[in-house]
């Protein structure tokens, strides 16, 4: 039998729109699912909404609506969000659907069968926010530790025996250290565990909207137990063939994996009472259980109230779904608290998406373009193409790749893959096509071109499972099949057929240098930007990699003439000129050229300078412009002008 891997997002209350962290699970999830299909698994990917319990029910009532139509109206954008994101679902299931409600009342008549269920009277404190139990003792301030106010309940309930399952349940994680992932949330349901478990409710009977509990009347299901049911009514348990197929028969399946990606608020629920459940019910458990952290925005919590929530459709909008997603999963561990901010999205879109990953597809295939009008060239004979580098280099992204995924370590997968790229254009710059082309020199140029579009072949199919917008076109562009697109065929250098056409278009990740103001934002000056023909034509000029002459002058290029010069004070790679430019005084300016140039060989120089450039502090000195020059680090090279042209000088 195949191996087959089934992964879920944890399913979404149907009490807001959708927000960064709903959509940080589920793209997560997504990437995780195409991985594991990438390289040859069976997979199943499970999203959904969680639309009973006593919240969904408060808020349709403030809605003035009832608590169907009011899931009904909010279950929808969390599927909008899934396509906007590029994400691929299995199935969708929703906790109101019938196929749902009769898993939920198997897992109560198995488990009463088990004599794990007791009737009595539940007295405590509830906090609807978290739809949980707390114990006078867990109350913090008077209220959940969450922050979430509690109420008084006092209602008949049947109870489940949870105190029951403490043992087998620390021998499980004594079997399986993988069961709960992260370590550090491992030891903490451990320690939570060996403190001892007390019984909980299961049942509500002051309100109705939940699933309504076999031969009791008036009771409906908590709705920790019916949502986590979900995942495996989605697969039609006990008895359906997906079920079969998916879920692990035991807890050594070697064949089946069976993972939940969650945040870490809900660890809980899901490394201690659904195992329990599960076990009870007489149902092998999950492999895995995965709780990721938390995004802060600007340091706070994200809250409707604070304002403070990042839209994903927003973001999506702005800077696209693949760079978005990127972001979210290169910028921190999976499993650590991030802070989000639109900088650094930013600087990663302009750094390793725009500069790194798009300029490699865009140099490669331009030159292709200019040098062999789009057509792939003669592989060459096999020590000829084999550039060893080039060639190790694939071979370690893969491999890092691959071994940071089996710890779900997306971020590490994707720095390890853009070690390639930077090797790709590394060789790129190395092999100077451009100079092979003008000696004439045709086999070693048609290698080089040979081995610029494999490496991107390799990059792209690496890539489509964390940002497959764009890495299928660049596959689409390299004319690779669908058939070929597997993790297989990215460990063998050469599998570009000579002599196939490429296609380019625009640029992959467009470079954004300013930030693009939000939908909120935008408001104000919606009549502008509506003017008909106005937005449009802006937007296709941004994206073809092209400006416009306007643009193009309002860089101020000036005569420049070094006056002196000095190692800035706290940089190494810095150094601290004084140049005159024209101006009633003399302006510093900071330049990363201390690896080429000693100060005083500077002095006397004519020079470029970008004038008005806004004046930035760099390291505690005021740098006020900005000196152009070619090349990196200790080759890097000053444009000079001749020094018979006086300072200040517009340069046009
Ligand atoms: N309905 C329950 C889950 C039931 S699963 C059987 C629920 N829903 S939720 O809509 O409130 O939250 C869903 C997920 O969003 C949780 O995993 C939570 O951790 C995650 N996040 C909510 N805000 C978040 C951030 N700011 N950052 C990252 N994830 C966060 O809980």
């Amino acid at each position: 039998m195949s191996r087959t891997v089934y992964v879920t997002t944890p399913i979404y209350y149907v009490n807001a729109a959708p927000h960064i962290g709903h959509a940080y699970t589920t793209l997560a999830v997504d990437s995780l699912a195409r991985w594991h299909a990438l390289l040859g698994a069976d997979t199943f990917m499970l999203s959904g909404t969680d639309e009973h319990g006593l919240k969904i029910a408060q808020a349709a009532r403030e809605a003035g609506v009832t608590p169907q139509q009011h899931a009904d109206r909010f279950s929808k954008p969390f599927r909008d969000m899934c396509d906007r994101l590029g994400v691929r679902y299995d199935d969708f299931i929703r906790t109101t659907e019938p196929r749902h409600t009769a898993v939920v009342q198997e897992m109560w008549r198995r488990m009463k069968a088990a004599g794990d269920i007791y009737e009595s009277v539940y007295e405590g404190w509830y906090s609807v926010g978290d739809e949980a139990y707390f114990t006078e003792d867990e109350l913090v301030d008077g209220k959940a530790p969450s922050g979430h106010t509690v109420e008084w309940v006092e209602e008949p309930s049947y109870f489940f025996r949870l105190s029951k399952y403490g043992p087998a349940l620390l021998a499980h994680l004594d079997a399986h250290p993988e069961f709960v992932q992260p370590q550090s949330r491992y030891n903490e349901i451990r320690r939570f565990i060996e403190q001892g478990l007390n019984d909980i409710s299961i049942s509500r009977s002051n309100f109705d909207w939940g699933v309504a509990i076999p031969d009791a009347e008036g009771h409906v299901a908590y709705v920790w137990l019916d949502a986590l049911t979900n995942y495996i009514s989605a697969l039609g348990a006990p008895d359906g063939e997906r079920f079969g197929r998916y879920w692990p028969q035991s807890a050594d399946d070697g064949e089946r994996r069976a993972v939940h990606l969650i945040g870490k608020d809900i660890l809980r629920f899901h490394a201690v009472y659904w195992p329990a459940f599960l076990m009870s019910a007489g149902l092998p458990l999950p492999s895995q259980v995965f709780a990721h952290g938390w995004w802060t925005n600007e340091d706070a919590k994200m809250s409707k109230t604070a304002g403070n929530v990042v839209d994903p459709f927003d973001m999506a909008e702005r800077y696209g779904a693949d760079a978005f997603r990127y972001f979210l999963l290169r910028e921190i561990t999976f499993g650590t608290d991030g802070a989000f901010s639109e900088t650094a999205l930013r600087n990663r879109l302009n750094g390793d998406l725009a500069n790194d990953y798009g300029n490699l597809a865009n140099r490669s295939l331009g030159m292709l373009f200019r040098y062999r009008k789009g057509v792939v060239p003669a592989r060459g004979t096999a020590d000829q193409v084999l550039d060893p580098t080039l060639l190790a280099a694939a071979a370690q992204a893969r491999a890092g790749a691959e071994k940071a995924m089996e710890t779900i370590g997306f971020n590490q997968a994707l720095a390890s893959i853009w070690s390639l790229v930077s090797a790709a254009n590394r060789y790129a710059h190395e092999t100077e096509a451009w100079t092979l082309a003008k000696n004439g020199d045709d086999a070693r140029l048609d290698e080089v071109l040979y081995n610029l579009c494999e490496a991107l072949r390799i990059i792209g199919i690496l890539t489509l499972p964390f940002i497959p917008g764009k890495a299928a076109t660049l596959l689409d562009w390299l004319g690779v099949d669908a058939a070929e697109r597997t993790y297989e065929a990215t460990a063998r250098w050469g599998g570009l057929a000579s002599g196939t056409r490429v296609k380019k278009g625009k640029a992959l990740f467009p470079r954004m240098d300013k930030p693009k103001a939000n939908k909120a934002q935008a408001a104000p000056q919606k009549k502008k930007a509506q003017t008909p023909a106005a937005k449009p034509a802006a937007k296709e000029k941004a994206d073809d990699g092209f400006i416009e002459f306007g643009d193009f002058v309002k860089v101020e290029l000036r005569v420049a003439k070094i006056v002196a010069a000095e190692q800035h004070p706290n940089a190494d790679r810095l150094l601290k000129l004084t140049v005159d430019a024209g101006d009633p005084e003399p302006r510093t300016v900071c330049a990363g050229i201390a690896a080429a140039y000693a100060p005083e060989d500077l002095v006397g120089r004519t020079v470029a300078l970008v004038a008005n450039l806004a004046p930035r502090k760099l390291r505690g000195v005021m740098s006020q412009g900005m000196l152009l020059a070619a090349g990196e680090g200790s080759d890097v090279q000053l444009m000079t002008v001749p020094g018979d042209l006086p300072p200040g000088t517009r340069i046009s």
